[in-house]
């Protein structure tokens, strides 16, 4: 595999249909400045995401995984105005990270970060009734995907979509012996949803800046 090449094609793609704008460039130089991982979504991953957002017509989202707030930032900006989004970070010195880039941005009124992992949070979502969701972006701890994911079926509406992200890891998706818990993860999610009539889904491998991945996109079906 070329590495090189993905990312060369990317930065083409990124100088040309999905230009980063100085608050973008600077949510990202923020993170790496506060030492975050930068394993935020690519600016083309990131313009589908935004797409889909604009696609759906959505006024609600939730995410999984808020990192520096590059998603975030993507997505409220694709919202309306009086759309939210709630995201889940657990590391409080992320979000705070987080929370400076995407004010900065000028969305600060559209987002709230929940700071903790992102199981304990749901029941104070379910409590406060934040759903139902027109749009969930699962990309936080691999591990609980398949949680994550069974979540918000629930409390995504009908035409609405989850999307998550990670899910192909290397290609490792297709080996059942792979004994890495977030492999097995995405295996058992697709195999879940192999008997799910409540969902349409598939799966989408990508290469890019981040490598080989993929993501799974799921739109819910009426009742
Ligand atoms: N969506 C972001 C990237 C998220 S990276 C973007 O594209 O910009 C994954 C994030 O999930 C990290 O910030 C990590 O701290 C967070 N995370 C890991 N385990 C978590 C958990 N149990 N609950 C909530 N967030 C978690
Ligand atoms: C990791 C997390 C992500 O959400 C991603 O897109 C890539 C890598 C990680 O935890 O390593
Ligand atoms: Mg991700």
């Amino acid at each position: 595999m070329d590495e090189g090449l993905f990312a060369a094609v990317d930065a083409f793609i990124g100088e040309t249909i999905v230009v980063e704008d100085e608050a973008l460039r600077g949510a990202v130089a923020a993170a790496e400045a506060a030492g975050l991982p930068a394993i935020q979504v690519s600016p083309p991953q990131g313009r589908l995401l935004q797409l889909l957002v604009r696609l759906v017509g959505a006024k609600r989202i939730l995410e999984f995984g808020t990192l520096g707030g590059y998603s975030a930032i993507l997505m409220a900006r694709a919202l309306p105005q009086d759309g939210r989004l709630v995201t889940l970070e657990a590391r409080p010195e992320y979000a705070e990270v987080a929370r400076r880039s995407i004010d900065a941005a000028g969305v600060g009124e559209r987002v709230e970060i929940r700071v903790g992992p992102a199981l304990e949070a749901l029941p104070d979502l379910e409590d406060e009734k934040a759903g139902p969701f027109d749009l969930v972006f699962i990309d936080a701890d691999k591990v609980n995907t398949p949680n994550y994911f069974a979540w918000a079926l629930d409390r995504t509406r009908p035409g609405g979509l989850i999307v998550a992200d990670n899910v192909v890891r290397d290609g490792t998706l297709a080996d059942a012996a792979d004994p890495d818990e977030a492999t097995r993860a995405q295996r058992r999610l697709h195999e879940t949803l192999r008997n799910e009539p409540r969902v349409s889904a598939t799966t989408v491998q990508t290469v890019g800046v981040k490598g080989y991945d993929g993501f799974l996109v799921a739109l819910v079906e009426p009742a």
